[in-house]
């Protein structure tokens, strides 16, 4: 079917913030889930952009309360690995027309990005009417999204990219943003040191910001 808007809503309604996690060490992606969790960030988008991204997906969906996505995802192969892995949900930094149509015969649903309004347009063609919006810092952030606001009036956004606290809380102030991604929750010195703490402290002001 084209995009389950309905459990797209419900999953990114859980939490204001997404945490994008790029990361390859299967023996420390529980800790880091555990602590993202337990500062009431539940969902987590886990990107295929590592060789051991599948087992750490499968390590996090083990953790209590958390609802784990793949991220990255650009090939109905990638597809069919994330179901298998345990997935719930899936999200692409694009809407390829062919994604888009690969995405109808698989059983969680994809968030797929979009930069442009041609871009929304198509993938509203294709059913879609939950986008994210990648690079959101890049491409003009909480302007271009307030611009989206009337004439893609039925398209809701996730914008992902170069998104701290205290842009996301600009974001989550517009009535066309469901949640926002980002990693600024899991700095990567705090990750290396195994700093569970921190993160967890991180992930629960987040949590915090109003979806
Ligand atoms: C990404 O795909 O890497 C995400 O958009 C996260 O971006 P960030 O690291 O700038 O938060």
């Amino acid at each position: 079917m084209p995009q389950d808007a309905a459990a797209l809503r419900e999953t990114l309604s859980i939490a204001p913030v997404i945490p994008v996690i790029v990361h390859d060490d299967v023996s420390t992606a529980r800790d880091l889930a555990e602590a993202l969790v337990a500062g009431g960030l539940r969902v987590l988008e886990v990107t295929l952009r590592t060789p051991h991204a599948l087992q750490v997906i499968e390590e996090m969906a083990k953790v209590s309360g958390a609802v784990v996505g793949s991220g990255t995802v650009r090939s109905p192969l990638q597809m069919g690995h994330s179901v298998e892995a345990g997935c719930q949900f899936m999200v692409s930094p694009g809407a390829s027309p062919r994604l888009l149509e690969a995405a109808n015969g698989v059983r969680i649903p994809l968030l797929p990005g979009i930069g442009t309004p041609t871009e929304a347009m198509t993938a509203s063609e294709h059913g879609y009417s939950f986008l994210k919006f990648f690079p959101a810092e890049a491409l003009g952030g909480v302007k271009v999204l307030k611009a989206y606001a009337s004439p893609l009036a039925d398209i809701t956004f996730c914008p992902t990219g170069g998104i701290d606290m205290q842009k996301a809380k600009d974001y989550l102030a517009l009535p066309n943003v469901i949640c926002v991604g980002g990693s600024w929750v899991m700095p990567a010195d705090a990750v290396a040191g195994k700093d569970w703490k921190r993160i967890e402290a991180l992930a629960r002001e987040a949590a915090r910001l109003k979806g």
